[in-house]
């Protein structure tokens, strides 16, 4: 160990500090698998006062901290390749308190999504954000991605879910924000800015989270759509008349890959697009309302065939076509862009964006799927196996500044919901204006005035 990581020892001797190869790799990288992990070593803290410590630490050492979740992210917002320590929370993963007035819970950073989940669950409430990564993904990082997934369109983002945090600040201080409170006006609210900061103003050490009553039972459908044009009648259509839960899609592209994982085919014949949505049916008058909009559809010629899940069972098998893709084009190490734009201009922003990348990837395999109800599409580019990794990256780095420029044009994001990391920071200007990235960086300054929490991150030229 170098001298750096002796202090820290002789300072904080419980601090549990990994430094073999193989735990250097597992809690370097994230599920970008592009850059070679390399970090220092591993710090896994137990308290709030070791992580200050650590802080506190680093500020004098000049050492840079990658604060690290689950390692689910997929913009390398967790990576550490340049000697970093990582300050890994999941020692820190309890459910510390339940307070059934205000209808919070309060939890660890390190804490799987997926617990916190059951944990809601066990006071007959939940918490409403959900993704196919809930089982490994941690409550900090979603809190530092404001996370998003596939129920966004009810009930929003990890944002509105926050009530309030405890944040080791990049000097080490600990702040409490908001201290829970429903109402606060009292100036700056530090905590919705702590939100989707991608660990560069503070290390999340404990989170309220709000929650809130279960939905009533629902149905779930698949949906065969003949034709791009049609993805937003359908969604309008089916809002109209349906109070949706969710309205994901995906491409024939995404099916034919997911039903090689294993996923088992529910409409037969060739469709290119598919949609699942689930929506509210607590009586019959909800399923025949579906029923209705769907023999809408298909008079209109919006739909060409669909299935309405008629067990649970049933209805986890539809969920399976769309939460499946993300695992089944892993092996492919896909380029992955996730990008929004208003709900009302989807439609113009998906041709221009069809046009572009059939355009400047005629040989390569593009796959869509996403949240189109919230108007978040996932673009993933599957390497071809005979293709270097470096001509890979170097070919969808110049179609994503084409994508960025098409996005601004459209006023949309180059991150809906995935962050902005190592992967996306030289595009942060198609989406963020020269004077908004100036105070973003006098903000980071203000929390972190050494620089020492995932530098390298968010900015392009750091
Ligand atoms: C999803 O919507 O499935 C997630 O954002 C993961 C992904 O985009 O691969
Ligand atoms: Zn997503």
């Amino acid at each position: 160990m170098n001298h750096p990581l002796e202090d820290l020892s002789r300072r904080l001797p419980g601090l549990r500090l990994l430094a073999d190869a193989g735990d250097l790799e597992h809690y370097g990288r994230d599920w970008t698998r592009r850059w070679t992990p390399a970090p220092c070593a591993v710090a896994l803290p137990a308290s709030i006062e070791e992580v200050q410590a650590i802080v506190r630490w680093a500020n004098e050492h000049e050492v840079a901290l990658v604060p690290s979740g689950g390692r689910t992210g997929l913009s390398g917002g967790a990576v550490a390749a340049h000697g970093e320590l990582v300050v890994s929370l999941e020692r820190m993963n309890r459910v510390l308190g339940f307070d059934a007035v205000d209808r919070t819970l309060t939890v660890q950073p390190g804490i799987a999504l997926e617990a916190v989940h059951a944990a809601a669950r066990e006071h007959g409430l939940i918490y409403p954000v959900d993704f196919a990564a809930r089982g490994s993904c941690s409550i900090g990082g979603n809190i530092a991605t404001n996370a998003g997934g596939i129920r966004v369109i009810r009930y929003g983002n990890t944002r509105e879910w926050i009530a309030g945090l405890k944040v080791v600040a990049g000097n080490g201080e600990l702040l409490e924000l908001n201290r829970s409170l429903v109402k606060n006006s009292s100036g700056y609210d530090f905590r919705q800015l702590m939100v989707g900061s991608e660990g560069t103003l503070g290390i999340v050490v404990e989170a309220t989270l709000k929650l809130t009553d279960p939905p009533p039972p629902s149905q779930v459908m698949l949906l065969a759509l003949p034709d791009m044009d049609a993805l937003m009648q359908v969604f309008a259509a089916f809002r109209a008349k349906l109070s949706l839960q969710a309205f994901e899609f995906f491409t024939d592209v995404a099916l034919r890959h997911v039903l090689a994982h294993g996923a088992q085919r529910a409409i037969d014949g060739d469709h290119p697009y598919y949609v699942v949505t689930e929506f509210d049916a607590q009586d019959e008058a909800a399923t025949d309302r579906a029923l209705d909009v769907f023999g809408h559809c298909v008079e209109q010629g919006w739909v060409s065939d669909g299935v309405i899940a008629q067990s649970e069972a049933q209805a986890a098998a539809l969920w399976r076509l769309r939460e499946g893709i993300t695992e089944s084009l892993a092996p492919h190490r896909p380029y992955k862009n996730d990008v929004s734009v208003r709900i009302g201009a989807v439609p113009g922003f998906l041709h221009a964006m069809q046009a572009l990348l059939a355009r400047e990837y005629p040989q390569i395999e593009v796959v869509w799927f996403g949240h189109i109800g919230d108007g978040n599409l996932h673009i993933n580019v599957l390497k071809p196996e005979a293709m270097a990794d470096a001509e890979f990256i170097t070919q969808c780095e110049h179609v994503t500044k084409l994508l960025a420029a098409t996005l601004q044009e459209h006023g949309g994001s180059i991150s809906a919901e995935h962050g902005i990391g190592l992967v996306k920071k030289p595009y942060l200007g198609s989406t963020r204006s020269a004077a908004e990235i100036a105070l973003m960086r006098g903000v980071r300054t203000v929390f972190d005035p050494n620089g020492i929490l995932n530098p390298g991150k968010l900015f392009a030229d750091d």
